[in-house]
């Protein structure tokens, strides 16, 4: 079996196969990660680099580790310590890694399509690790199979996902992936938080956190992204926290379980308190684990593909 594209640019240009073979692989992986001796030979001969544009703490380390496990050799590029400061375009920056024989690129930017704009004029294989508010595919890919885990096939399952759905990245890739999948999704927030026609997505919308809460299997909790906010979309955060905060008054008084998930990185007091966060019920740091397993997956995956 191979995957039906040579990039991962998103989960809108993967098909519901391919998310099904990735979270197979997976499976596989995990149980290599889990060994004493963590390690494959299976991209020995393989060289990826990792363009980091954005700050990141898991998805940077994740695939490094991901590509170490797969014995890649691998080097590390981050846009404040490189010559784009001086004011090289992106297209000649990753030209110039490519020169040095690179097979793959693994690549943040904060600008949505970056990667679709390089898939365009670069021979490499691309890996989006998060484009602006555009996608996040391993992230959703994650959180599917950390979702599986819990929830058995996902097909007809409940996941909402709350919060900043018009700046999330990761939001609109777990839609793509969840719908695919067969999966029922819910968006909750602030009217001023959910983009406009979302429903033509295949979403449900609610405004209310209890109501919402009370019709899902899992709850992934985003965090408010101020840093893409250029205006005020509410009055405060403690406002926001009154309204949309998952604490554990709540949690206790809907009565039954529910499987409380978080990209990271998390703002504790604000959509979530740590008592949850850190409570059984919550996977957050499973998802962390999960990531490099899926993204050994996606890389060996891609590797593949001619
Ligand atoms: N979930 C996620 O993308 O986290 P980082 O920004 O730390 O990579």
């Amino acid at each position: 079996m191979a995957l039906s594209s040579r990039h991962l640019l998103g989960i809108k240009y993967i098909t519901a196969e391919d998310i099904r073979l990735i979270l197979e692989t997976a499976d596989n992986f995990k149980e290599v990660i889990n060994r004493p001796i963590k390690k494959v030979p299976s991209l020995r001969d393989i060289t990826i680099a990792n363009l980091f544009f954005e700050n990141s703490t898991r998805t940077r380390i994740s695939f490094e580790l991901a590509e170490k496990r797969l014995s890649a050799d691998i080097v590390n590029f981050s846009a404040s310590s490189s010559s784009v400061k001086k004011g090289e375009t992106l297209l000649d920056t990753v030209n110039n890694i490519l020169a040095m024989k690179v097979d793959m690129i693994v690549m943040r930017h904060p600008l949505p399509g970056a990667p679709v704009f390089l898939s365009k004029h670069i021979p490499a294989k691309i890996i989006n690790a998060g484009d602006g508010t555009h996608e996040h595919p391993t992230q959703a890919l994650l959180d599917c199979f950390s979702l599986k885990e819990k929830l058995g096939d996902l097909k007809g399952a409940r996941i909402a996902i709350v919060g900043d759905i018009t700046h999330s990245r990761v939001a609109l890739s777990n839609i793509f992936a969840l719908n695919k999948l067969g999966a029922e999704v819910m968006v909750c927030g602030p009217p001023t938080l959910i983009p406009r026609h979302i429903e033509s997505l295949g979403v449900k919308v609610e405004h209310n956190l209890r109501k919402t809460l009370e019709w899902c299997d899992a709850a992934n909790m985003l965090r408010i992204q101020l840093e893409r906010q250029d205006i005020k979309y509410f009055p405060s955060l403690r406002e926001y926290s009154m309204l949309y905060q998952l604490n554990l008054p709540l949690l206790e008084s809907l009565g039954k379980e529910l499987v409380i998930m978080h990209p990271g990185p998390i703002n504790r007091g604000v959509e979530i308190t740590s008592e949850v966060a850190d409570s059984d019920q919550a996977v957050i740091l499973k998802q962390v684990e999960n990531g490099v397993a899926v993204r050994m997956a996606v890389l060996f995956l891609l590797a593949g593909v001619k």
